[in-house]
């Protein structure tokens, strides 16, 4: 039994570890302690409501709100930002600043932050406790949303500060990673949103809080509202500072100069190269003059401070107009239709190709050739027709081919989905080539050496036909091709020989069975040991099998009951592939208790090497602590870097991390 001065106790304790989970990124407990404690909490509250106390975990999720939002009145306005599109505009609108402030533009420190694509929010504390969230509105007056702002775990339901300021309102944005964008856009049950700051927006505007709870979303302060408080402050910075002080994530790219030219061209170029990377869509960069006495002195003018400036980057949505829609043929023969463009400058590069995913988008937009349409480009990620914007003056409907356009085989769509499969299996060029490049990828077999432009070629001649063609390459066949060489041939054939020696979870995935990936690969792996269980085991037995659904179960079953597969398979074999069986289980996550962090430039995406990491079994965290086992520190590494030198953290460059991985895939 909890008595009133325990369950105060275990309200501060979960308190304490969601803020080191979702604001430091360094979790103190596991998630199962946390669960554990969390119920205890919920039960003692059931049983003693008058016990409830508003900083609560429990009182994240409250009541579903009326079909109104209540309006509150900002008690200080919310400004927005002048917008400047060129270095020339952003060094203008601080010469100016500096003009009418009668200082050379050297002496003004520059405070720069990115630029947060979500939506700002005034969040209201009195006394230390969060008394309401509230959209910006007109700026004067908003709407309350506070009972999904509640929801945010890196919004502090109570300030962690002994002696809280009377009033406080901080300012920021909400927004929504793109990895929990992602994932929301591929659960079917949503209908699918454009970027994630509409789906943030879309979220925050739920009704209901325990749907907004399903779609994490994190919150960034970056500026003071109303505020009466003891504590007294000269620099923006300083605020920041307080901001993290007082339990609220911080903005990672922060940067403070002196205001030159050149100092903001590096500025900007060091935040277009970091973009790809963050986790967040970000579309520009906000400098702001850190000295408040001089923003006081500055001033308003409309909306918008004298003080800060929104350099925004080069737009991320362009019209352009459909000329044509080809039809690829992917590993498993499924058609994906390919918009191709008018060429259009977007977000910095020249775009002619953009994805349509497949048919049923097609008519969700209804999309023709001719039509003029909105393309989106987020990051390095493949562009995306958003929507028509005016519809052609000669319209021709898009068709699926009823014949492969590789081998001309009969396109048929799939049972029970949106997809169009090719019925020409592997008499199916397009699908030979896949499937051989899939099996030598890295998180397959991870053969480097063999690139996927010579598969291309070495299918074209005829030589490779299948994945056990690999395996009876002779270095002629190599040596004769344009730029290849005796010396190229003989390291691609001893890479080849080098990665017959693999895992059984790695040859499961390298099959390529339909929905059978590199973690239901594994799980298979693990439940079942050995080849032949998995070959002989009926749909019953393989739906026991964690996170394997009937369609899973189905497809390996389907895999194995085809006699050309398990001749496939046992070639395979009988060509040297082997494993080592007791291996299964022991090597599955030989990261596991670990903590990474990933810093500086590194020569895959950031996520690739995350979501290796992962399937190693080991966490990947943002921030260095003292709780981190490795860093790893790409090109031009900085603040993290030196942080663990100072915590005397382990640090691996990228050869050493690939070194590790190599090892420990073997
Ligand atoms: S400062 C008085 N800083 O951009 C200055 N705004 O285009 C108020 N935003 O409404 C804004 N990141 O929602 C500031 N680091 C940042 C920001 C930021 C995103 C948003 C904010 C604002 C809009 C203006």
């Amino acid at each position: 039994m909890m008595t009133y001065v325990d369950y105060q106790k275990c309200v501060a304790q979960l308190n304490v570890w969601n803020h080191a989970y979702h604001v430091l990124d360094a979790p103190l407990v596991s998630d199962a302690e946390f669960d554990a404690a969390f119920r205890q909490l919920q039960i003692s509250e059931q049983k003693n409501p008058d016990w409830l106390m508003p900083e609560s975990p429990t009182q994240r999720v409250g009541d579903i709100a009326s079909s109104t939002f209540k309006k509150i009145t900002h008690d200080v306005k919310m400004l927005s930002l002048a917008n400047a599109f060129s270095i020339d505009e952003t060094v203008d609108f601080f010469v100016k600043a500096a003009k009418e402030l009668a200082i050379p533009l050297l002496q003004l420190s520059i405070f720069s932050e990115s630029k947060l694509d979500g939506l700002a929010i005034s969040l209201r504390y009195e006394n230390g406790l969060l008394r309401y969230g509230a959209t910006r509105g007109d700026g004067e007056i908003g709407e309350d949303v506070t009972h999904t702002i509640k929801t945010i775990q890196s919004i502090p339901l109570k300030l962690q500060i002994d002696t809280p300021p009377d009033v406080l309102e901080v300012r920021g944005e909400v927004f929504m990673t793109k990895s929990v964008f992602e994932k929301l856009n591929q659960s079917e049950n949503v209908r699918s949103f454009v970027n994630p700051r509409n789906a943030a927006a879309g979220t925050i505007r739920q009704l209901n809080p325990k749907a907004a709870m399903e779609r994490p979303l994190q919150f960034i302060p970056y500026g003071m509202g109303a505020y009466s408080g003891e504590r007294e402050f000269t620099r923006h910075s300083e605020i920041l500072s307080y901001f993290g002080e007082i339990g609220f994530k911080s903005n990672p790219n922060n940067h403070a100069f002196w205001a030159t030219k050149t100092a903001f061209e590096q500025d900007y170029q060091r935040m277009e190269k970091l973009r790809d990377f963050l986790p967040m869509e970000i579309d520009g960069i906000v400098y702001k003059i850190d000295d408040l006495n001089l923003q006081e002195k500055l001033g308003f003018i409309a909306r918008s401070p004298k003080w800060a400036v929104a350099r925004k980057f080069p737009a991320q949505v362009m019209t352009t107009t459909l000329l044509d829609v080809d039809f690829q043929v992917g590993r498993t023969g499924v058609l994906t239709p390919v918009a191709r463009l008018e060429p259009v400058f977007v977000g910095g590069v020249t775009v002619s190709n953009a994805t349509l995913h497949n048919m049923d988008e097609i008519e969700r937009l209804n999309l023709c050739i001719g039509d003029k349409i909105e393309i989106h480009r987020a990051g390095d990620v493949i562009p995306k027709v958003t929507k028509v914007v005016a519809e052609g003056e000669t319209r021709q409907n898009i068709v699926m081919p009823s014949h492969c356009p590789v081998c001309s085989s009969s396109v048929q769509r799939i049972e029970n989905q949106t997809a169009y499969r090719c019925s020409g299996g592997l008499i199916c060029a397009a699908q030979i080539a896949e499937r051989i490049k899939y099996y030598a990828s890295r998180n397959c077999m991870n053969i480097r050496q063999l690139g996927t432009k010579l598969i291309e070629v070495l299918c074209e001649q005829g030589i490779l036909n299948n994945v056990v063609d690999i395996y009876r390459l002779q270095i002629d066949d190599i040596s004769k091709l344009e730029g290849q060489g005796e010396k190229n041939a003989t390291k691609i054939l001893a890479a080849i020989e080098g990665s017959k020696h693999t895992k059984f979870s790695t040859f499961l995935t390298a099959l390529g069975i339909p929905e059978v990936g590199e973690s239901g690969a594994k799980n298979l792996a693990r439940y079942f040991e050995s080849l032949e269980k998995l070959r002989t085991a009926d749909i019953e037995t393989l739906v026991q099998v964690p996170d394997v659904g009937s369609v899973t179960a189905n497809n390996v079953r389907t895999f194995f009951d085809d006699a050309a597969n398990n001749q496939l398979v046992d070639d395979l074999l009988a060509a040297g592939v082997t494993w080592d069986e007791n291996k299964i289980v022991e090597n599955l996550q030989p990261l596991a208790e670990q903590t990474w962090v990933l810093t500086g430039t590194l020569s895959s995406p950031r996520n690739e090497i995350k979501e290796k990491l992962e399937g190693l079994g080991a966490k990947v965290s943002s921030s260095v602590s003292a709780k981190t086992t490795v860093v790893l520190a790409g090109e031009a590494a900085g603040s993290k870097r030196k942080q663990a030198e100072d915590l005397g953290v382990k640090i691996l460059d990228e050869t050493q991390f690939l070194e590790l991985i190599e090892s420990l895939s073997k």
